[in-house]
C-alpha cells in the first residue's frame, strides 16, 4: 500500500504536521554555532518538539528493526562525514567549518512531518559549501518534477543527473518514503534512476525527498551503536529533506520554510 492522503481532512493534518516540523528548523538556527553540543541541541529541539508545539518527537524510541536498539535521542544531527542517522552527543562540540543536518521528525495528531536542512558552522570550506548547496539543488530538482500522472523514476533521475553533473555521488542505500500516519511507508523514494520508471504518482500522496549526496563515492559503513551511517571513504555527506503532497497540478510542498522561495 500506498500512503495516500484519502480526505480533505488528512490533508489538513499532513499540512499542520509538516509546518510544525519545518518551526523546528527555524528555532534551532541561531544555536546551530561553534561550541554548541549536538546534545545541547537535541535538547532544545526535545522541548520545543513537546513544550511549545505539544508534538511527540518521532525518532526517540523509534526502531527499525528488532536487532538494532531504539533510536536513543529525538532528532538525528549527522555532522560531515556522517550521511545520516547521526545520535546527539555531548562529547564534542561544533567546531568552525563543519557542517551538520539536522533531521526533524514530529507526530501532530497522528500525523508525521519529516524534515531535513543543512547548517554550515562559522566558516566552511568551498567544498562544502558547494556539497551542501548544490544537494539542495538536487532536493528542488526532485521536487520540481512530482505531478500526478510523473514517475517515482522521474524524481529519482533529476537528483542523480545534478549530482553527477556536478561530480558528486548518491548514496543509494537509504531513500525517501511514504509517510502520514505511519512514518517510514511505502513506496520507496530512490534518489537515482531513469525516467518514466517505477510507480506512477497520484494526486493525494504524501511522500519525503532526502537525497543523500557524497563528495567522494557513494559507498557507507554502519557504526557499531547501529544507527550512525559514514561515508566509507571519511569524506563528506550532505542531505536535505521535504515532506511532499501530490496535488491536481503538482506538488505542495508540506514542510515548507518561509526562507524558502520555491513553492
Ligand atoms: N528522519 C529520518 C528520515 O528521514 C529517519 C530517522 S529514524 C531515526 O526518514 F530513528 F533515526 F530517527
Ligand atoms: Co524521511
Ligand atoms: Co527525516
Amino acid at each position: 500500500m500506498v500512503a495516500k492522503a484519502k480526505t480533505e481532512l488528512d490533508i489538513s493534518g499532513m499540512r499542520a504536521a509538516g509546518n510544525a516540523a519545518a518551526s523546528v528548523l527555524d528555532m534551532i538556527g541561531p544555536h546551530v554555532q561553534p561550541g554548541v553540543t549536538t546534545e545541547r541541541l537535541n535538547q532544545i529541539c526535545h522541548e520545543f518538539i513537546v513544550d511549545t508545539l505539544g508534538c511527540i518527537p518521532a525518532p526517540l524510541g523509534y526502531t527499525k528493526s528488532p536487532h538494532t536498539p531504539p533510536f536513543p535521542k529525538s532528532i538525528c544531527t549527522s555532522v560531515n562525514h556522517v550521511i545520516c542517522h547521526g545520535i546527539p552527543t555531548d562529547r564534542k562540540g561544533l567546531k568552525s567549518g563543519d557542517i551538520v543536518n539536522i533531521d526533524v521528525t514530529v507526530i501532530k495528531d497522528g500525523y508525521h512531518g519529516d524534515t531535513s536542512k543543512m547548517f554550515l558552522v562559522g566558516e566552511p570550506a568551498i567544498l562544502a559549501s558547494r556539497l551542501v548547496k548544490v544537494t539542495q539543488e538536487c532536493l528542488y530538482k526532485g521536487i520540481e518534477t512530482v505531478r500526478p500522472g510523473a514517475f517515482l523514476g522521474d524524481i529519482g533521475n533529476a537528483i542523480e543527473t545534478h549530482a553527477t553533473r556536478n561530480r558528486f555521488s548518491v548514496v543509494h542505500e537509504f531513500c525517501g518514503h511514504g509517510i502520514g500516519r505511519v512514518f517510514h511507508d511505502a513506496p520507496q523514494v530512490l534518489h537515482y534512476g531513469r525516467a518514466g520508471t517505477g510507480s506512477v504518482l497520484e494526486e493525494g500522496m504524501t511522500f519525503t525527498i532526502e537525497p543523500m549526496i557524497n563528495a567522494g563515492s557513494r559507498h557507507l559503513k554502519v557504526l557499531p551503536d547501529g544507527w550512525t551511517v559514514v561515508t566509507k571513504d571519511h569524506k563528506l555527506s550532505a542531505q536535505w529533506e521535504h515532506t511532499i503532497l501530490v496535488t491536481g497540478r503538482g506538488y505542495e510542498v508540506l514542510t515548507l520554510r518561509a526562507e524558502e522561495s520555491f513553492g
